[in-house]
């Protein structure tokens, strides 16, 4: 199976960047692919709601990194959403790319089977302030026809490297297991 992780943290050692390794070495061991894409790294604009992808099979006519990321949506099996929690929501380096499978609206948002799971991590000591996160994160994978396999969300974590003293790790590790 070809699972594709986005990361939607800006730290390069960070919780989430932590539970994404656990969750790729366990997806790798049972033999998967995985491609990962550091979204705060790449260079990708914002949806313009201009519509031209409703008449364009799909494809965006802007000209940036999402291109080759749409040509690897499409054949991904798996996806990995992966982010810390920015004021009770999605940080802006996730929303961007949320925004911009717009463009499946050409394809009727019809892009096969794709088993998806969610990782996510914050300071707050109670799963409760994941709540923003996590209802336009489940909606849009439900609205998109995908498979939601299961979540690991981190709280109490604060520097880069809390998670790693948690039970959060293997967690993730188990989570890639929802990928068969
Ligand atoms: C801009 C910003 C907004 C944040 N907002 C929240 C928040 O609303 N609730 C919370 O519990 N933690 C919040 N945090 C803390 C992060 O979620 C926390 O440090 C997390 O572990 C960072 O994950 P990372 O190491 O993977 O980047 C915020 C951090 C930043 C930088």
């Amino acid at each position: 199976m070809k699972i594709l992780i986005f990361n939607g943290s800006p730290r390069k050692q960070g919780n989430t960047v932590h539970l994404i390794e656990a969750f790729m070495m366990r997806a790798i061991e049972l033999g998967n692919e995985t491609v990962r894409y550091d979204l705060d790294r790449m260079f990708i604009k914002p949806c313009k709601a201009c519509d031209a992808c409703a008449n364009n099979k799909g494809r965006c006519v802007l000209k940036d990194d999402f291109n080759a990321i749409y040509e690897d949506i499409l054949e991904a099996d798996g996806i990995l959403f992966a982010a810390p929690l920015y004021w009770y929501s999605l940080p802006a380096q996730l929303k961007i790319l949320i925004d911009r499978l717009y463009c499946l609206q050409g394809l009727n948002f019809k892009t096969g089977s794709k088993k998806v799971g969610i990782i996510g991590a914050c300071a707050d000591s109670t799963e409760d302030s994941f709540q923003g996160f996590l209802y336009g994160l489940e909606k849009s994978i439900e609205y998109l026809g995908w498979e939601n396999v299961g979540k690991v969300l981190a709280t109490g974590v604060w520097g880069p490297n809390d998670v790693l003293k948690t039970a959060k790790l293997k967690e993730a590790a188990d989570l890639a297991e929802k990928f068969t």
